[in-house]
């Protein structure tokens, strides 16, 4: 499960960012690490399932030409919104969009769908792995103006990390969050692989840093839709408490142990429990439900996590793929991936619609070459019969 399906973190992003008071302006670049949450496209680029996809609607659907960018939300997400109040036109580039050095003078996007702080969190880009790109974009600033200008421009650069979503909903889907004991340890452990990253961070040269804590993750749609009456996770919810009070004792440890690291911690929950309480005195009319999708609260996945694996193995494998189901916003976004594949996706070839249709038009075609003229035509559909019922060799019964 990933945070995608959360496109309400999106609306109360610019919320939280004035609580990043490292934003300085100063600042020549930003590189961003973690997850869904800040992912501006780089997944784009990976043969990933599905639901770790975000270019294909309803994501994009608030952009001026309502256009997926790759980014799992409605519109622009917390980065975007982050350097713009930083005073720059746009976000960082996705990494996997930059070639051979061009376009890193701002900073680059290293965040990937699905990610989490530990690599068994995924698939997606790892964050070891976003760290290692991070480093071939160090190689290509020092050949572009030199170590020491390449040395300055990282010091004084923003860090922006957005992770841990993902490995809180592993860890609560493998084990249920119940035993106290195991949530601490599972917390520390997590912490202290989020302390190793920054410290990687830190060694390659990165000094400010910029996180977004953990905010209600037990109070995303498709968690809400899961509870008979609509309630929150509260197990979730403890868990990003937990790591949030850990991770920021941890942080000052780290500030206070490597020179010249500063360190910003988003208070992320706490301002999304004041918007929820008063949502209305904030311009929020439904502080439960996504913007769009389907299901409960718009909380259900996009596309059904078979029919997703289906279309990724079509993919990956380069088989075409004929499948009855309609033709719907969902098939239509996999065009650009399916041409990249070389696949091509036959929809509306099941009984109705599908062979009727193939056996209607051979029908009229036969009429036409004797000269035929159709008056009229008119389809009648049937359904599967209950077994007793089903005796013919298609099992199937038209009425
Ligand atoms: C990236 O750099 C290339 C070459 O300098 C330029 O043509 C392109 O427009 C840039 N893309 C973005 C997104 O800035
Ligand atoms: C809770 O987790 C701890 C640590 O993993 C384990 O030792 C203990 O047996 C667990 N308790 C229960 C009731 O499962
Ligand atoms: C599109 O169709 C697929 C397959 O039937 C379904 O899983 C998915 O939820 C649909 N998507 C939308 C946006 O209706």
């Amino acid at each position: 499960m990933d945070v995608s399906s959360s496109l309400i973190i999106f609306s109360f992003a610019s919320l939280t960012l004035s609580s990043v008071g490292l934003a300085s302006a100063n600042a020549p670049a930003i590189f961003v690490f973690g997850d869904s949450l800040a992912d501006v496209g780089n997944n784009n680029n990976l043969n990933v399932p599905l639901d770790k996809l975000a270019n294909f609607p309803p994501n994009g659907i608030d952009f001026p030409l309502k256009t997926p960018t790759g980014r799992f939300s409605n519109g622009y997400n917390t980065i975007d919104y982050l350097a713009q109040q930083m005073g720059y036109k746009q976000s960082p580039p996705s990494f996997l969009s930059v070639e051979n050095g061009a376009n890193i003078s701002q900073g680059v996007n290293f965040a990937s769908g699905g990610s989490g702080i530990l690599d068994t969190t995924g698939p997606a880009i790892t964050f070891t792995a976003q760290i290692s790109n991070f480093k071939s974009v160090i190689y290509d600033l020092t050949k572009q103006m030199g170590k020491e200008k390449a040395e300055e421009f990282i010091s004084k650069s923003l860090f922006f990390i957005s992770a841990g979503n993902n490995d809180m909903f592993a860890y609560y889907s493998t084990t249920g969050a119940q035993n106290i004991t195991q949530n601490e340890q599972f917390v520390t452990s997590l912490v202290e692989k989020f302390s190793q990253h920054i410290k990687a961070l830190y060694i390659y040269g990165a000094r400010k840093f910029g996180t977004i804590g953990l905010s209600h993750i037990g109070c995303i749609p498709l968690m809400r839709s899961k509870n008979p009456i609509g309630k929150c996770n509260d197990n979730l919810n403890g868990l990003a408490r937990n790591f949030n009070t850990a991770a920021q004792v941890r942080m000052n440890q780290l500030e206070s142990m490597l020179k010249g690291m500063k360190y910003s911690y988003g208070n992320a929950y706490d301002l999304m429990s004041i918007a929820m309480a008063t949502p209305f005195l904030l311009g929020y009319k439904d502080f439960q439900s996504a913007c769009c999708g389907s299901g409960k609260f718009n909380g259900k996945d996009r596309m059904d996590y078979w029919m997703s694996q289906i279309y990724t193995y079509s993919f990956m494998h380069k088989k075409h793929l004929v499948t009855a189901s309609y033709v719907n916003d969902s098939m239509s976004g996999l065009h650009e991936r399916a041409k990249g594949a070389g696949v091509t996706i036959l929809g509306e070839m099941g009984l109705d619609p599908g062979i009727d249709h193939m056996m209607v038009m051979k029908m009229i075609n036969q009429a036409h070459a004797r000269k035929g003229k159709i008056i009229s035509f008119t389809s009648y559909c049937g359904g599967l019969p209950s077994p007793p019922a089903a005796n013919n060799p298609l099992a199937y019964k038209f009425r």
